[in-house]
Order: C-alpha cells, then sequence, then structure tokens
C-alpha cells in the first residue's frame, strides 16, 4: 500500500475519528471524508457524480446485499444470466436466488478461456433479468466484450451488472459508456485499504428495496449501505485515488486518472508480454487462457507445470523469494471447466504497478528451473 494511503488512514484515527451528521468539527471533518471518497469513486469510474457510489465492507458483501433488493425488484420467476468464468462473489449471491424462485443459467466458458459469447447469446432473451458478468477474469486475465454484451442486453431489457474487482487496478473505466446498471469493485485490489464500492446508474438505487434500519438514509447511495462506515478507510480510498491520478496529466481530475490508467495499462502490458514470451520457451509449461493482448488481456498470466502440482511450483518459487498463488482463486467454476481441479488448479503470476523488469527476468529464470530442482 502506499505510504500517502497509510498516512491518509492513520492521520484520519488521528484527527478526525468520529461518527457522521454531527456539528462538532470531527463529525464534520468525517462527512467530508465520507463524500470526498464518493467523488473520488466517481472520478475514477467516469460517473456523473458522488450520488452513484455506494460503500460496503468489500464486493462480496454488497452483492449478497444488492442480490436480496433485486430479488424484490426483478419480476417473480424470471432468469439471472451468469457465468462459468466469474469469481464466485459474482456468482454465489446469484445461484442462492433459486430459492425465491429465479432461474439462473449459466454461460459457458471455452477451452481457450474465453466466454462462448453464442451460448451467452442463446441464453439471453426478455425473461432474463439480470445478467452479471465479470469485466476480467482474475483467474485466466481473460477481458470479456462488455459492449457486445450491453447492445444484447438493452435489445432484451436486461440489467447488466459488471464485476470489475480484477479489471479495475490495470485499466481506467467508463460507467458512462459502458452504460451499465451496476459496477462493483474492490479498492484493496488498486492498492487501497479494504472497501467494496458499488456503482449503479443514477436514479436507479432509489427504485430498489434493500435491507436497511428505519434510520438510514434512504436515499442513494446511502440506500444500499448499513451501519457506520469505515471512514478511517474511506480516507483512504480517496488518497489511493489521487495516488493513481500522480501517473498521469489532463485537463481536469477525470482526464488525468484515464491518462495515468493509460501510463499503467501499458506499462503492465510490456512486462507481461516479457513474462509470457519467457515462459512460452519453458518446456512443459503451459499457459492457460487467451494469447497476450493489450485490450483483452489482463497483466495476469496463469499456467501448469508438468510434473508438479501448482502448490509444488509456488512453494519452489516462495523459496525464491517470489509470492505466486496456486488453485482456483475463487473462480472455481472455471478452474473446474477447464478441468483442472484435480491437478490442483493453475499457478497465477501477477503484474503490477509496481513490478520491475527484473523481477520478471528472475522469476522466467527460477522457473525454467523449477522442473530440475525438483527431481
Ligand atoms: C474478480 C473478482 N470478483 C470479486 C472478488 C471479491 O472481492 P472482495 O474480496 O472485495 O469481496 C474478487 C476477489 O479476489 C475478484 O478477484
Amino acid at each position: 500500500m502506499p505510504q500517502v494511503v497509510i498516512e491518509a488512514i492513520s492521520n484520519y484515527y488521528r484527527n478526525s475519528n468520529s461518527n457522521s451528521h454531527g456539528a462538532f468539527i470531527t463529525t464534520v471533518e468525517t462527512d467530508r471524508v465520507i463524500e470526498q471518497a464518493r467523488e473520488s469513486m466517481a472520478a475514477f469510474l467516469g460517473a456523473v457524480g458522488p450520488e452513484t457510489i455506494s460503500f460496503g465492507q468489500n464486493m462480496t458483501t454488497l452483492n449478497f446485499s444488492l442480490s436480496k433488493a433485486l430479488a424484490r425488484f426483478l419480476r417473480p420467476g424470471s432468469e439471472i444470466l451468469i457465468t462459468q468464468l466469474d469469481h464466485e462473489a459474482n456468482r454465489g449471491p446469484w445461484l442462492n436466488l433459486r430459492e425465491h424462485g429465479f432461474v439462473i443459467k449459466e454461460v459457458q466458458l471455452r477451452l481457450d478461456g474465453t466466454l462462448d459469447y453464442d451460448d451467452f447469446q442463446s441464453k439471453l432473451s426478455e425473461q432474463t433479468g439480470l445478467v452479471a458478468v465479470g469485466y476480467a477474469s482474475n483467474a485466466l486475465g481473460t477481458v470479456n466484450e462488455m459492449a457486445k454484451i450491453r447492445a444484447w442486453t438493452s435489445e432484451t431489457g436486461t440489467l447488466m451488472l459488471v464485476d470489475a474487482v480484477h479489471y479495475a487496478p490495470h485499466f481506467s473505466i467508463d460507467v458512462t459508456a459502458l452504460d451499465c446498471d451496476f459496477l462493483m469493485c474492490s479498492a484493496y485490489k488498486f492498492y487501497g485499504p479494504h472497501v467494496g464500492v458499488l456503482y449503479t446508474r443514477p436514479g436507479l438505487l432509489d427504485q430498489l428495496s434493500t435491507d436497511r434500519l428505519v434510520t438510514q438514509d434512504e436515499k442513494a447511495p446511502c440506500r444500499i449501505e448499513t451501519g457506520t462506515l469505515n471512514h478511517a478507510s474511506l480516507a483512504g480510498v480517496s488518497a489511493t485515488i489521487d495516488y493513481l491520478a500522480s501517473f498521469g496529466a489532463g485537463v481536469d481530475f477525470r482526464s488525468q486518472l484515464v491518462n495515468s490508467m493509460n501510463t499503467i495499462q501499458n506499462q503492465e502490458f510490456d512486462l507481461y508480454q516479457k513474462m509470457h514470451q519467457g515462459l512460452a520457451t519453458i518446456p512443459g509449461l503451459t499457459i492457460i487462457g487467451p494469447p497476450p493482448d493489450p485490450l483483452w488481456h489482463t497483466p495476469t498470466i496463469s499456467f501448469t507445470l508438468d510434473g508438479l502440482n501448482p502448490i509444488e511450483v509456488c512453494a519452489f518459487l516462495a523459496s525464491k523469494s517470489i509470492c505466486a498463488w496456486d488453485g482456483h482463486f475463487y473462480a472455481q467454476r472455471a478452474i473446474e471447466a477447464l478441468g483442472l481441479m484435480e491437478q490442483g488448479g493453475v499457478t497465477r503470476l501477477g503484474i503490477s504497478l509496481y513490478t520491475s523488469q527484473e523481477e520478471v527476468e528472475y522469476t522466467i529464470q527460477c522457473l525454467s528451473q523449477a522442473l530440475e530442482n525438483s527431481k
């Protein structure tokens, strides 16, 4: 986490630690912290204003709250379309709605790690109340075709929810251009604290019947927020967005952020390509997922290595001071669909803003020794 974010969080505890909506100085400051965090996130996501941004404990918790509200809003018995590629956080809340009589359909994942768009289109109809789809896969790095999905859902009159948790650290997002109804992300994925973020199309949240106390502000964006927000973390969210903006320039804050995210995207893609090229030359190593593409792949690379389980690969990498994850990363259905569950899933490497070329070269070098060293 950047030092400026840590400082913003600790400064809040030091100077303004209070609940909201009072008359005295620290509570007024807290109101400002909350409002600023909404404004910062609105700029980050290209939203029209702070009233479209709600906060929660994390994306998963917010999505469960939203699913309960949508269960009261969608036509009884209507269909909800989810995908095999998605993280469980964007599947479980919708699968639970089967209890309320909703029919959940699932878009197939192709063996190349992309969604089957023929299957997608064939499962979408005027019966479909909601499509819940990831912007990008945290397991394989696949970026999904949002414009196509929006065009189809507009024709069928279907709400569209986008899980942008994995996409947000690597690309700029424009909810207005996406024209989505809901978009969720999680600040800890883009160098911030543990705060879940929900964008809702202007006016839509006010129509939903959310679980809330009678004492809760009933208007958007507060309508879906329960209890006291994590104010210190919200101070951290604003500092995170300022930090991200510092990598670019622009005539206003939004264009500066877009420029920064594009810079980050290009830098990460460069390293990702180097990693991909290096790994592709290692005998017995199979990269899982679609090929590198600056628009259609995040800088996340998953692979299997003949003769070693992912946990063994990660233990070997750990012995070389490289932190890598093994398994399904909660995108369990995708790993199952690819037939990789039995062997322990995949090994996943992630390139981020702070990854260096030396680290990429070192990782390739270590992985090329992994099989030999294990004998
Ligand atoms: C694609 C994706 N969606 C959702 C989540 C869940 O986010 P949170 O931890 O904020 O609940 C994750 C977390 O890894 C993720 O990668």
